[in-house]
């Protein structure tokens, strides 16, 4: 059994592919950079951003089944603009490239080794910052690609359910990492556990729901 981890360098994606690789499946994480060292996850280079370097890695992966994919690397760059002179036009197309088209082509990449596998599963992670019942304000860019992968996700699910591959979306909790902050709520191996319980219980029944990391129901 085999479990792909996008952004799995550090913060959440690293506690998953940790935990995938402990619950004894073979993980493999992506990084852009050089990889952490932690055993038992086999490491690969993926840029979700760069078409090319997606090819790669789903030529790298041959006609291996991946029974889960993580879609989980994003990026969070524009909390500190101003509505009055921020957001500049740079910022939402790098932040889209990495967190919208880049699942969506990594998703697609990897299509037949979803196909190839027993009981193929795809977990998005999004945020509650993309729940459109839940607009706080700022944060436009970031809020406004969630908010679209919430919405990809929920159109995958109809698209590959019936041919057996269920789509989750999660938001995995306000988590101490690089994004998330020395003040946020939950350690990463904790939410990562809670996302595995919820991959776990990931089906074509469930799929397109859009679900906190421990079970709870996000409004869209
Ligand atoms: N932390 C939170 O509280 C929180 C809350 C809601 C949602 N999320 C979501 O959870 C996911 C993980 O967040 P995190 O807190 O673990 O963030 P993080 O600590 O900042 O880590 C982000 C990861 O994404 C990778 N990444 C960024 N751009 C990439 C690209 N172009 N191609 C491939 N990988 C790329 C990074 O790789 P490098 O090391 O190479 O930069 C890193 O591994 C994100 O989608 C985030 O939006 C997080």
């Amino acid at each position: 059994m085999t479990a792909v981890v996008t952004g799995a360098g550090r913060g959440i994606g690293l506690a998953l592919a940790a935990a995938f690789a402990a619950r004894g499946m073979a993980a493999v994480g992506t990084v852009r950079g050089e990889p952490p060292a932690v055993a038992g996850v086999e490491w690969a280079r993926l840029d979700v951003a760069q078409p090319a370097s997606i090819a790669a890695f789903a030529a790298g992966l041959g006609g291996r089944p991946v029974e889960i994919l993580v879609c989980n690397a994003g990026i969070y760059p524009d909390r500190r603009e101003w509505v009055e002179r921020g957001y500049p036009a740079a910022m939402w197309a790098e932040t889209f490239a990495v967190n919208v088209t880049g699942v969506f082509l990594t998703v697609q990449a990897l299509l037949a080794n979803l196909d190839a596998a027993n009981r193929p599963r795809v977990g998005i992670i999004a945020s509650q910052l993309g729940s459109s019942t839940r607009a706080a304000g700022g944060s436009y860019i970031y809020r406004a690609s969630k908010a679209a992968v919430v919405n990809l996700g929920r159109n995958l699910a109809a698209d590959l359910g019936p041919r057996g591959i269920a789509v989750g979306i999660y938001h995995p909790g306000w988590v101490r990492t690089g994004m998330g902050g020395p003040a946020a709520d939950l350690d990463a191996d904790v939410a990562a556990a809670g996302l595995l319980a919820r991959l776990e219980a990931l089906s074509p029944a469930t799929a397109g729901r859009f679900e906190t990391w421990d079970g709870e129901t996000m409004p869209f």
